[in-house]
């Protein structure tokens, strides 16, 4: 099992999406480990990214994500982090094909409603960010046996 961590972005909790989405996850068969709803802060922002600080889009970025609530998760399935990646699709929801999050919801590049990590790093990274250990509920869900076979792993 792969945990990954999931943004819910402003845009997602202002226009009422949180439940429509999350269910998206909920229906493939991840297992929710851990959720809350926070206001990220400009330093916190900054820290989970890091990687775009020097990008012109930055600014903007920061008062985006930190402008209203998020939801933050973490979930867990076989091959989690490239599962969730895919249900996002690409960046920008004008180029994100039907069927994916963004593709679906979103018209934006930067209101694409869900940050997920988009590798191990990331996730080990991100989850501790947002994170304290004893956020996370370990358990195993009684419906498992009826969403994969138990040789696959
Ligand atoms: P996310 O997957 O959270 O990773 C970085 C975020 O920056 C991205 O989703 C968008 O919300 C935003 N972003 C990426 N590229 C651009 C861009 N060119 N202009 C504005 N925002 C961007």
């Amino acid at each position: 099992m792969e945990r990954t961590f999931i943004l819910l972005k402003p845009d997602c909790v202002e226009r009422r999406l949180v439940g429509r989405i999350l269910s998206r996850f909920e229906d493939k068969g991840l297992n929710l480990v851990a959720m809350k709803l926070l206001k990220v802060t400009p330093d916190l922002a900054k820290k989970h990214y890091a990687e775009h600080l020097e990008k012109p889009f930055y600014p903007a970025l920061e008062e985006f994500i930190t402008g209203a609530p998020v939801v933050a998760a973490i979930v867990e399935g076989l091959q989690a982090i490239e599962v969730v990646r895919g249900m996002l699709g690409p960046t920008s929801g004008l180029k994100a094909p039907s069927g994916t999050i963004r593709g679906d919801f979103s018209s934006s590049r930067q209101m694409n409603l869900v940050h997920a990590s988009d590798g191990p790093e990331a996730a080990a990274r991100e989850i501790p960010l947002y994170f304290s250990n004893d956020e996370i509920v370990e358990h195993t869900p009684t419906i498992g046996p009826w969403l994969k076979a138990s040789d696959e792993d």
